[in-house]
C-alpha cells in the first residue's frame, strides 16, 4: 500500500522554507492539493495575525491535513531574553500554533470530515538546550497542545500528533551546519553521527498524517538520529573520525 492523498487538501504553515517546504513537497508527491501559509508565500499569510490566518483558511476548502510548522528561535542567554524576544517567540511558536489548530479543527468539524493535524515540536520540547529558554518553553508547550487537542478532537475523527526534530539542516541552523567545530561536537552525541535533512522530518510527518497512522493520536515522534536516546553518544576519537560532515567509524 502506498500513501495516497489524492482528493485530499493539505495546508502547511511555514511551508516556504526548510522543513515546511519539504513537508509541502512530500504531501504533493503523495497526491495532496497543498496550500502554503507563509510570510513568503503568495499571497503572504502571517499566522500570528488572526485576520490573516482566518482569511487564508476562508480562501480554500476545509482541509484534510494541516501541518502546523511555522516557527522561529532566538539564541539568547537568560539575561538577554528580553520581553520582546519572549513575546515574539510565544506569538509564533505557541499562540499561532494554537490558533491554527483551532481554525483547522473548526473547519474539519464543520465539514463533518475526519482529519489529521501534525505539529512541529522539537527535541527541545524535552531538554533545556542553553540560550534557548523562550524557544524551549514554546516547544514544551506544543506538547500540551498536542495532548489536549488529541483528547478533545479524537471523538470527531481528528488525529493530532507531533514530529520532534533534532538538528535539521535549514536556514534556521545554517550557522551551526557551516561551522565544523560546532557540528563536530554536537554530532558526537548523535548515534547516527550527523544532522538531519528536512525531507527526513517531512516523511515522518506525512506518515503521521496518513492512513498508515490511523490509530495514532496524541503521539510525538522523535526524528533526531537517536540523540534523545542517549546521554553522551557513541562517537570516540579513538575509534571514529569526523569526515564529510559526519562521524564515521574508522
Ligand atoms: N531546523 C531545525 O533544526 C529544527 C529542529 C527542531 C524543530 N524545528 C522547527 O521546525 C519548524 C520549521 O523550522 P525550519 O528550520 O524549517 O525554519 P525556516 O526558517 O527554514 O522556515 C520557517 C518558515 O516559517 C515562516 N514563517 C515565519 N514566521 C511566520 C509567520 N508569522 N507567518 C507565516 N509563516 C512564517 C518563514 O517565512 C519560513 O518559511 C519550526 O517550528 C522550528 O522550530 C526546527
Amino acid at each position: 500500500m502506498q500513501i495516497d492523498f489524492s482528493g485530499r487538501s493539505a495546508i502547511v504553515t511555514g511551508g516556504a522554507n526548510g522543513i515546511g517546504r519539504a513537508m509541502a513537497q512530500t504531501l504533493a508527491a503523495c497526491g495532496a492539493q497543498v496550500t502554503i501559509f507563509d510570510l513568503e508565500s503568495t499571497p503572504s499569510v502571517d499566522v500570528t495575525d488572526r485576520t490573516s490566518l482566518e482569511a487564508a483558511f476562508a480562501a480554500g476548502p476545509a482541509p484534510d491535513i494541516v501541518m502546523i510548522n511555522a516557527g522561529t528561535a532566538f539564541i539568547r542567554p537568560i539575561p538577554e531574553t528580553t520581553r520582546e524576544v519572549w513575546d515574539k517567540t510565544i506569538a509564533l511558536n505557541l499562540t499561532a500554533a494554537f490558533e491554527t489548530l483551532q481554525a483547522a479543527a473548526g473547519r474539519m468539524r464543520a465539514a463533518g470530515k475526519p482529519g489529521a493535524i501534525v505539529l512541529t515540536a522539537s527535541t527541545n520540547s524535552y531538554d533545556g538546550e542553553e540560550n534557548l529558554i523562550a524557544y524551549n518553553a514554546t516547544k514544551a508547550g506544543v506538547l500540551g497542545i498536542v495532548h489536549t487537542a488529541a483528547n478533545e478532537l479524537g471523538p470527531y475523527g481528528i488525529r493530532v500528533n507531533a514530529v520532534n526534530p533534532g538538528l535539521i539542516r535549514t536556514r534556521l541552523t545554517a550557522d551551526s551546519f557551516n561551522t565544523e567545530p560546532i557540528i563536530k561536537e554536537y554530532f558526537r552525541a548523535i548515534p547516527m553521527g550527523r544532522g538531519g535533512e528536512p525531507e527526513e522530518v517531512a516523511k515522518a510527518a506525512v506518515f503521521l498524517a496518513s492512513d498508515w497512522a490511523s490509530y495514532i493520536t496524541g503521539a510525538t515522534l522523535l526524528v533526531d538520529g537517536g540523540q534523545m536516546a542517549c546521554k553522551f553518544g557513541p562517537w570516540r576519537d579513538s575509534e571514529a573520525e569526523f569526515r564529510d560532515g559526519r562521524w564515521q567509524r574508522r
